[in-house]
């Protein structure tokens, strides 16, 4: 009987797990079969191995053919398992040889013609295989960039089969001479949305998006019409410091297995800039598909910022689907090709008409033509769950006419982001120990007892709970913010300044 075994990656969301795929070639009935609780993709893989062998001119081994995935109780779903499938009849039946190839890892999809298609998620696929001891991993051509993104890993790119089967010493008649398939990839989500130098005016606005970043703070922005709510939100992402290297890992791997990532860019290290239309689905903003859940807009936003532009317009289906990331940080994601968890860990910014006319403010409401029912309807999209995590609300007014005219822009985000930096290296130097990185992540208790004696700057805020102009979650979001305006500022603790700048900050009238 000939046996020859080697190995493939098995994907769940991002977390990979090498599986084993061994062929037993048996002198009996013919026959070609799949065990391992394969899925119709692994079916499908079948017919794809024995035609692209007989494409590559080799004739298919004239035996009973046993493949086995194992641990059988790993879900495995994908086209990927194709390559290994075929070294390892291939290795059964001689036409390479078998020792060593257990140690190699192999990924790709194979064509009918024998040419080897890229795959989705080999960032993250060649990371496991090295992280359980692997070496070395034979991969598409098109994918071999993206393998070589992982470190300690000796990657071999092949464009077809028969190439594969040269590389492990095996011998053909004839070496087809295909060219290397390029992977096909969305649009990366990564734009550079331009600078903060482009904003005329708007301190207060930008004074907000300055502390939102410096926070970790989510932010919402309401204006009327043309007042540049979409102008600066965009520009959150750029005032961001750069991911972590584990971030980016992380973050790039997210976008390995939505193909929305450039390997000739190397890692993505600058977190990344999605802001989904209001008439994309809920499949897309939070994920889905068919076999294998791929990551949405939410966990391509992981690490960066997910904008919703105009964020009453989105179904409110839509809307609720951001409680579970916006709570755990993740998506879980149930298919039938297992659960699939992605990490969804975003800044969120929202901009939003004052109502559906847009021309209400708070000071001069006069040329609304919207009745108040209308209006609450239209911010009760925005329900109280989501809007509780919004620490920042502010109003935004059209650039006054004396800035316009004096046309001075501002600084220019690089400026901005290096205060930012400063601001959340001191969150990140008090927060050691908790498990919390930024003030946004913080419960308002423990930043309460946090201020200690200096509990008195809290006076103001007492006051307004008193009053009922601030209920005691409006409080918790003040003393966040007031945090970030201390940091800001180079202060260990915040002072009564701190405070009522982060009271004014909430221009948003009274919201809880
Ligand atoms: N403060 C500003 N500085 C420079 N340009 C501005 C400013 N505010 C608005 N604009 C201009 O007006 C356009 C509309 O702004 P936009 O951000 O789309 O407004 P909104 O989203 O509030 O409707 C922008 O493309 C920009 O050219
Ligand atoms: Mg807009
Ligand atoms: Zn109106």
């Amino acid at each position: 009987m000939g046996l020859g075994t080697t190995a493939a990656v098995a994907l769940a969301g991002l977390a990979g797990h090498v599986v084993e795929v061994q062929a037993q070639l048996a002198a009996s009935v013919p026959g070609f079969t799949l065990v391992g609780l394969p899925d119709t993709a692994l079916h499908e893989s079948r017919e794809r191995v024995r035609a692209a062998v007989l494409s590559t001119g080799i004739p298919w081994p004239n035996r009973k053919i046993t493949v086995n995935l194992s641990p059988a109780s790993l879900r495995k779903a994908g086209s990927s398992f194709d390559l290994a499938v075929a070294v390892a009849v291939l290795a059964g039946s001689r036409v390479v040889p078998a020792a060593g190839l257990e140690r190699v890892v192999h990924l790709g999809e194979l064509g009918l013609d024998g040419r080897l298609q890229p795959v989705r998620g080999v960032l993250p696929a060649v990371a496991a295989a090295v992280a359980a001891g692997y070496r070395d991993v034979v991969v598409p051509a098109g994918d071999a960039a993206e393998a070589r993104l992982v470190p300690g890993v000796r990657v071999q790119g092949a464009a077809s089969l028969a190439e594969v089967v040269l590389l492990h010493g095996g011998e053909l008649e004839h070496v087809p001479d295909v060219e290397a398939v390029r992977p096909v990839r969305q649009p990366v989500a990564r734009r550079v949305a331009g600078d903060l130098a482009d904003v005329v005016g708007q301190a207060q606005a930008r004074m907000a998006l300055e502390v939102a970043a410096a926070g970790g703070h989510h932010l919402l922005l309401v204006g009327p019409p043309g007042a540049g709510k979409t102008m600066l939100a965009a520009r959150l992402p750029g005032i961001l410091p750069d991911l972590t290297a584990a971030e980016a890992v992380e973050v790039t791997s997210v976008h390995s297995v939505a193909g929305t990532f450039d390997p000739g860019d190397g890692l993505v290290t600058r977190p990344p800039f999605e802001d989904p239309h209001h008439t994309a689905t809920p499949a897309a903003i939070v994920g889905g598909g068919s076999q294998v859940a791929r990551p949405g807009a939410v966990s391509r936003a992981h690490r960066g910022v997910l904008m919703l532009d105009e964020a009453p317009e989105f179904p409110s289906r839509v809307l609720e689907t951001l409680r579970q990331p916006l709570e755990a940080g993740e998506l879980v994601l149930h298919r039938s090709g297992g659960a699939a968890r992605y990490p969804a860990r975003f800044q969120l910014v929202l901009t939003a008409n004052p109502c559906p006319c847009g021309m209400a403010s708070l000071n001069k409401g006069f040329d609304c033509s919207c009745t108040p029912t209308a209006k609450r309807r239209y911010f009760g999209r925005l329900s109280g769950p989501l809007l509780d995590r919004v620490d920042l609300q502010v109003e935004v007014a059209p650039v006054t006419r004396a800035d316009r005219l004096s046309g001075t822009s501002g600084e220019g985000s690089a400026r901005v982001a290096a205060r930012v930096a400063a601001a959340r290296g001191a969150a990140r130097e008090r927060l050691s120990g908790t498990g919390w990185t930024t003030n946004a992540e913080v419960p308002g208790s423990w930043l309460r007892e946090r201020l200690g004696p200096e509990r008195r700057v809290l006076g103001q805020v007492e006051q307004m709970i008193d009053r009922g102009t601030l209920t005691l979650r409006g409080a918790d979001r003040v003393l966040r913010v007031a945090w970030t305006l201390a940091d800001l500022g180079g202060r260990t603790v915040p002072d009564s300044t701190d405070v009522a700048a982060a009271v004014a900050l909430r221009t948003r009238g009274n919201h809880g």
